[in-house]
């Protein structure tokens, strides 16, 4: 029997979530496997369209199964708030992009609390407003309580708080939501922290209650420290590559220390995605304001600026002067199994490939066309092969499974010079980026 479905019986509550991107969406739909009937309420109308028609805007494992069974049953989009009007609950899954300075912008979850609070003007019974960006700790407090109170023109007795972290990782996010390490409830007072752990009844995982603002802060904590992980091998993995040591081998050594653990400790081009420069950079931003001096948290980003760029140098090593040399890419995407190109270590390695004057054949399974917004003139190929063919060097960024099978597709290469950012590879002569 599944863990999750030993149900027990749910009050079934009415939730909107506000934001269709790829927390909302998440949410939205493991919030109906779990028994609760959701509006997703999202601005950009093609999402709208494409949800209510069970054609989820992003590739997601599992997503697309779970929106076609229940798109317009259990499950719908509107642009507009009406669904608030009689929401239990109202979930908010906006965006924090970073602003000028590497601070979270707020002006989604501004703009978010403001409506909500219009229409929960006209709310008869008792709601829960609850964060679930990843937001600087004090927002849900200081920005969306005081928001939403003021246009609801309602007291706490009426409108209840609470912020509830998301640990999702892209590619694994359903899988994730439904079985998570833990559930994270922080709330303003006991009754929306209770409010919020009855519509988890049904998973099985241990729930630590908090304030709002620790909650904030506990998201914050995981990825800055997960991404230490990551910077931490990088920087040991630069060392050993100098000493002609294997630093899997090593961290293999290390992370069997339970006080250390094995996870994380991948050595590489370092990392990228929508959630560790961005989330690491605000909370570097929020030492700052408050007078803190964070050199651990600088140098982690520091290491992972530094990282892809001795891909090329290491090219450039064997192969000298770049100049009109073909120079094949594989993999764009920011890990694998996504087409998400966010913050990619692809992007400042092409960047500085083409400054150089080479010739850039990319290719990847999935983000070849995202990838293409931002380098419209590289040649994207279809296959590892197509990208392959002539190439003077290789260098692997995305640790896409496909590519630890290639193997006579290397042969032709003009020249098989080959450096793999990702720890993929078994063919003999392939230098890595640590190793
Ligand atoms: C990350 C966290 O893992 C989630 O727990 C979190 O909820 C999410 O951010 C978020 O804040 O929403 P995600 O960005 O999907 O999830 O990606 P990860 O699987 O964590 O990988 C991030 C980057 O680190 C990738 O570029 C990956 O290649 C790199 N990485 C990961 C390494 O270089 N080495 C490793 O050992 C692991």
């Amino acid at each position: 029997m599944s863990e999750l479905y030993v149900t027990l019986a749910v009050y079934r509550m009415k939730i909107s979530v506000v934001g269709g991107g790829y927390v909302g969406l998440v949410t939205g739909i493991c919030l109906v496997e779990l028994g609760h009937d959701v509006t997703i309420i999202e601005i950009d109308p093609e999402k709208v369209l494409g949800i209510n028609k069970g054609k989820p805007p992003i590739y997601e494992t599992g997503l697309e199964e779970l929106l076609k069974k229940n798109a317009g049953r259990r499950i719908r989009a509107s642009s507009d708030y009406e669904s608030v009007i009689d929401a239990d609950i109202v979930f908010i899954c906006v965006g924090t992009p970073p602003g000028p300075e590497g601070d979270a912008d707020l002006s989604y979850i501004n703009s978010a609390s403001e409506s909500i609070g219009v229409s929960l003007k006209h709310n008869t019974s008792y709601c829960v407003v609850i964060v679930k960006s990843t937001v600087p700790p004090g927002t849900t407090e200081k920005i969306v309580r005081p928001a939403v109170l003021r246009a609801s023109l309602k007291t706490e007795k009426e409108i209840g708080f609470a912020m509830n972290p998301e640990f999702l990782r892209e590619g694994r996010a359903v899988e994730d939501f439904l079985h998570p390490d833990r559930i994270v409830i922080g709330s303003c007072d006991p009754r929306s922290g209770d409010r919020v752990a009855e519509i988890f009844t049904n998973i099985r995982a241990p729930v630590l209650r908090t304030g709002l603002t620790a909650a904030e802060m506990i998201k914050y904590t995981s990825n800055a420290f997960l991404a230490t992980k990551i910077s931490f091998s990088n920087e040991i993995g630069n060392i050993c590559k100098k000493l002609g040591i294997d630093v899997y081998e090593i961290m293999k050594g290390v992370g069997l220390d339970p006080r250390i653990g094995t996870l994380f400790l991948n050595a590489g081009a370092g990392f990228g995605g929508s959630c560790f420069p961005k989330d690491i950079t605000a909370l570097v931003s929020v030492a700052k304001s408050i007078g803190e001096d964070p050199i651990l948290l600088q140098s982690v980003l520091e290491v992972n600026e530094r990282q892809p760029r001795r891909m090329v140098t290491y090219l450039e090593n064997r192969l000298g002067c770049l100049l009109d040399k073909r120079i094949a890419v594989l993999g764009l995407a920011f890990k694998d199994n996504t087409d998400d190109i966010r913050d990619s270590r692809a992007i400042p390695v092409i960047h500085e490939l083409l400054e150089k004057g080479a010739h850039v054949a990319a290719y990847d399974p999935l983000a070849g066309s995202a990838m293409q917004k931002i380098f419209p003139s590289l040649e994207y190929a279809s296959s590892a092969a197509e990208a392959l063919k002539g190439a003077e060097g290789c260098l692997v960024m995305t640790e896409w499974p496909e590519f630890s099978r290639l193997d006579k597709e290397f042969d032709l290469m003009a020249q098989p010079v080959i450096i793999e950012g990702r720890r993929i590879l078994s063919r003999k002569g392939v230098e890595g980026i640590c190793w």
